[in-house]
């Protein structure tokens, strides 16, 4: 066996040992909650979520309700709080947006969060961004328009959101149990598979 031969060998087995290590890596997930609420039912979801993850990704809820209102005034002097959301974002393999619905559209907080982390001109953190979205209502079509406009902005921004499964949860007595878990076998294995689904959106590979 040449030495050249064994060289490319052993370059393929540590590419491949790292590959897989990297693989096996929990994911950081940046979460951006489209309500501030105590006891949001979003909120809630978003830890259920985290909870059923456990070891495969990491939550990071972001505070993006410390942002002021936007005002293209305040970019002359920045809130101090862009840039560190900024860094947790890119820090970040991946967003999932939570996210209630007010009046058949995003929230507010939403809106003015896809804002302000859009700015300044030329510093779009969100573009090239991997994201999945869903969202949780009383209603029984659990935020779908919301959730159908976020898409619309999200083209705009270059964010990259997963295309399927759509994610609408009703929340009922029994949705959620006192430790934070999902109460229902059926949501945990849909929501298992949604999980799953956005692990493997973000890490497939860039085209
Ligand atoms: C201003 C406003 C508008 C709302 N519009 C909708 C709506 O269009 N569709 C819907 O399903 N729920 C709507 N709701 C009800 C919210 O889904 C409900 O308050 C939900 O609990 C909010 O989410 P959160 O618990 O995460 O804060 C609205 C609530 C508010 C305050």
């Amino acid at each position: 066996m040449s030495t050249g031969y064994r060289r490319d060998v052993t370059a393929a087995r540590i590419y491949w040992l790292i590959k897989d290590l990297l693989m096996n890596q929990p994911l950081k997930i940046a979460v951006i909650a489209g309500s501030a609420r105590t006891g949001s039912i979003n909120r809630a979801f978003a830890l259920a979520l985290s909870r059923l993850a456990r070891d495969a990704m990491d939550f990071d809820i972001l505070p993006v309700e410390g942002l002021p209102l936007y005002n293209g005034d305040l970019e002359a002097d920045m809130p101090p709080l862009l840039a560190e959301l900024k860094s947790r974002i890119r820090a970040a393999d991946g967003i999932l947006f939570v996210s209630p619905e007010h009046n058949r559209s995003v929230t507010a907080l939403m809106k003015n969060t896809l804002d302000w982390l859009s700015r300044p001109n030329g510093d779009n953190v969100w573009a090239g961004k991997r994201a999945g979205i869903c969202g949780a209502s009383p209603g029984a079509r659990g935020a779908d328009l919301s959730q159908m406009h976020l898409r619309q902005i999200a083209v705009c921004l270059g964010l990259e959101v997963m295309p399927q499964p759509e994610v609408y949860v009703q929340v009922k007595d029994g949705t959620f149990t006192q430790a934070g878990d999902f109460g229902q076998e059926r949501d945990i294995a849909f929501q298992r598979r949604f999980l799953e689904r956005i692990a493997a959106w973000i890490r497939q590979p860039e085209a």
